[in-house]
Order: structure tokens, then sequence, then C-alpha cells
């Protein structure tokens, strides 16, 4: 890999073929701040679709397996600096190795892998080469999400006694044929969590994000409501955290009139924080004894660490493509910052 010079860093895609929903999510997230150009791309384990979509999205080298890009890649002089990957779980570990063995940074789409000890080789892999890994945990991305996590770090809430997060969907209320449903209910290729490894992770994720808290405990029980289905689709647990706090997380795809009602809320000794996904420039914010606020993105009251996943004035929403484009953002400074030899900013 070579010094950026100032130029975009170059990225690769592994998935994202034609009808697929995370890569074309991906492609844009990449390119809202200009920091990358997608050169290379195994699209689909088909050929001839990666082929034909390679050309369609002006990819100038489609490869037929991701281990050939791999290899091809790591040997040339403008190989791609970061490879994303947006495959279905099963083949992440895989994956994820043959680029990080080929010496290239990952961004990896969530689940990490489908089983600990993949996830515990790919920290090995990691470790052992020195490399960047992303996970994709798209939430993390938001102005408010971050403002969130800010004042929990600053103590704004106190000694934080509870966290209440939900993730409701209802698009697999009844058996579904589509390409995305019929994997994510396939154990061998979601692995053995459904709603688990699909959406609970980003539930469990924000909430020790923002939190800043570790789990020490957790109980949960799976539930199965469509017949015939193999994996779970709804998921309540408790969870205990290091200090003392405890959280309840309820995740579930299969709840009628919920589109991606993902929320948070944090309570502890001095205040109440609140936040939807779905109003996501909006923070509520509750001090004990006083008058709840609204902060909103961009307005006042808010930081530094929200300014800097802030794009455009307040009052002109944001969303889902801006918060995965703050990890894009994030990991091109990082990646740019060890070629040029320096710390990352901020
Ligand atoms: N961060 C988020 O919010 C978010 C949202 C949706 C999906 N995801 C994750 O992204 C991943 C993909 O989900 P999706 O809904 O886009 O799936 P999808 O089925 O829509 O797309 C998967 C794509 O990967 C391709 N593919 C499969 N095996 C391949 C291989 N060996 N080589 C190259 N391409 C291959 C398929 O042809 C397809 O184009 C999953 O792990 C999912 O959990 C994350």
């Amino acid at each position: 890999m070579s010094n950026t010079g100032g130029r975009r860093l170059r990225l690769g895609m592994v998935g994202g073929g034609p009808g697929a929903f995370i890569g074309a999510v991906h492609r844009i997230a990449s390119r809202i701040d200009d920091k990358y150009e997608l050169v290379a791309a195994s699209l689909s384990s088909n050929p001839e679709k990666t082929r034909a979509a390679a050309a369609e999205l002006h990819i100038a080298r489609p490869y037929s397996s991701f281990q050939e890009m791999a290899d091809a890649e790591s040997k040339r002089d403008d190989g791609i600096d970061v490879v994303a990957i947006v495959t279905p779980n099963s083949t992440h570990h895989a994956i994820a190795k043959a680029f990080l063995s080929a010496g290239i940074h990952v961004i990896c789409d969530k689940p990490m892998t489908t089983t600990l000890a993949d996830a515990e080789d790919l920290q090995r892999e990691v470790e052992r080469t020195g490399l960047l890994f992303a996970l994709t945990h798209t939430y993390t991305g938001y102005p408010m999400v971050r403002q969130m996590r800010e004042m929990c770090a600053a103590g704004e809430l106190g000694k934080i006694r509870m966290i209440q997060v939900e993730y409701a969907q209802d698009w697999l209320t009844a058996p579904v044929d589509n390409k995305q449903a019929e994997w994510r209910t396939d154990p061998a290729i979601s692995g053995p969590g459904g709603c688990l490894g699909d959406i609970a992770t980003h539930a469990f994720q924000l909430a020790c994000y923002t939190s800043g808290l570790k789990p020490t405990e957790i109980a949960a029980e799976l539930s199965t409501f469509v017949p015939g289905r193999r994996v779970d689709d709804n998921v309540q647990a408790m969870l205990r955290f290091e200090g003392g706090a405890k959280a309840s997380l309820w995740t579930s795809q299969v709840a009628v009139g919920n589109e991606n009602y993902l929320r948070l809320r944090i309570y502890g000794e001095k205040a109440g924080i609140s936040w939807e996904q779905e109003s996501p420039n909006y923070l509520w914010f509750s001090p004990l004894g006083e008058p709840t606020r609204r902060l909103t993105r961009g307005g006042p009251g808010t930081g530094a660490a929200a300014a800097y996943a802030t794009r455009v004035p307040s009052g002109h929403p944001e969303g889902y493509l801006e918060a995965f484009a703050q990890l894009y953002k994030d990991m091109a400074e990082k990646i740019t910052a060890r070629l040029e030899g320096r710390d990352p900013n901020p």
C-alpha cells in the first residue's frame, strides 16, 4: 500500500450485487464525503453477474471470487487500501480473513461472524497484522447518538441506572419470499441467530456504545413465532452491567406496525435521555426537576462529537445514509493517518 498523497482511498467491495440491499448503501455512503473511489469488486458469487454489475457501476476491476481479488489487489502498486464486506453473515469470516491475510484493511458489515471462535480468530488476525477492522454498526454514525455518548461520558446523567433499548420491525411477521428474508431465516447462512444476529446486535451495541458500560451478565429468551421458521424472530433480554446498571432489550421482526423502530432510553441519577432512529435529528434530555429539553442536530447545546458527524445546518434533516457515511469518514481518517504516519483526528 502506498501513501495517499492527497488522493482518494481505493475501495474494493465483496457482495452488493444486483438486487442486494446494503451494498448499495455502502457505495453511496463511501461517496458522500468524497474520500473513496470504488475500483475493484467481487459483487456476487456468480462471476457473470459480477462482470455485468461491475460494468454497470463503472467498477474497473471485477473479480470472479473474493480470494482472487485479495490475491491480485495485494500485488498491485495501485491495489485497494480497504475492502467493504457486504455479503450474508456466514461468509464474513472467510472473506475478512482473506483480505487481512493479504494486508488489506477491512470494513465489514454486522454481525461480525456467526460463531465466537470465528470472531476471536479475526481478532487474532487483526492483532497479528496490525491492520484496521471496522464493523458497520450504522446507528453509531448518527450525530445525536454521538451526542448521547458524549453526555453519558461527561456525567450529565450522573451514575447510570437503567437502559431500555428496543428495535422492532414487522417485515418477517409472515413467511416472506425474497432474497433478504430467505438467507436471514436459514441458519446455515444467517448463523444460529435470526433476529438476534440481524438486529439485536445493533440494539446491544448501541446500548454499550452510548452508555460506555460493559455488560457482565445477560439472560435472554429467544422465540420463534412463525411456524416452521428455523431461527428466532423475537428476542427479550435482561442485562447487568459493571457498576450495577441494568438494561432491558427487546428486538422483534414480527411486531406488526413497526418499520425500523429503534429506540434507546438511558436513565441516571441526575437525568434521563431518549433517542429514536425514525426521528434521528432530535434527542430528548430530561434533567431531574427541570423541563424536558429537545436537543437538535446542529442546534444549541450540542457538542463537538455531534458537530463532527454533522454535514448540513440544523433544520435540514439528515438520516440513515449520512450516518453510514460517517462510519466511512471515520475509517478514512484512520487509514489516511496510518498511511501518512500521523495520529488520526479528532
Ligand atoms: N448495518 C446495517 O444496518 C445492515 C443492514 C442490512 C444488512 N446488513 C448486513 O449486511 C450483510 C448483507 O445483507 P444484505 O441484506 O445486503 O444481503 P443481500 O442478500 O441483499 O446481498 C448479499 C449480496 O452478497 C452477494 N454474495 C453472497 N456471497 C458472495 C460471495 N461469496 N462473493 C461475493 N458476493 C457474494 C450476493 O450475491 C448479494 O449480492 C449481512 O451481513 C447483513 O447482516 C447490515
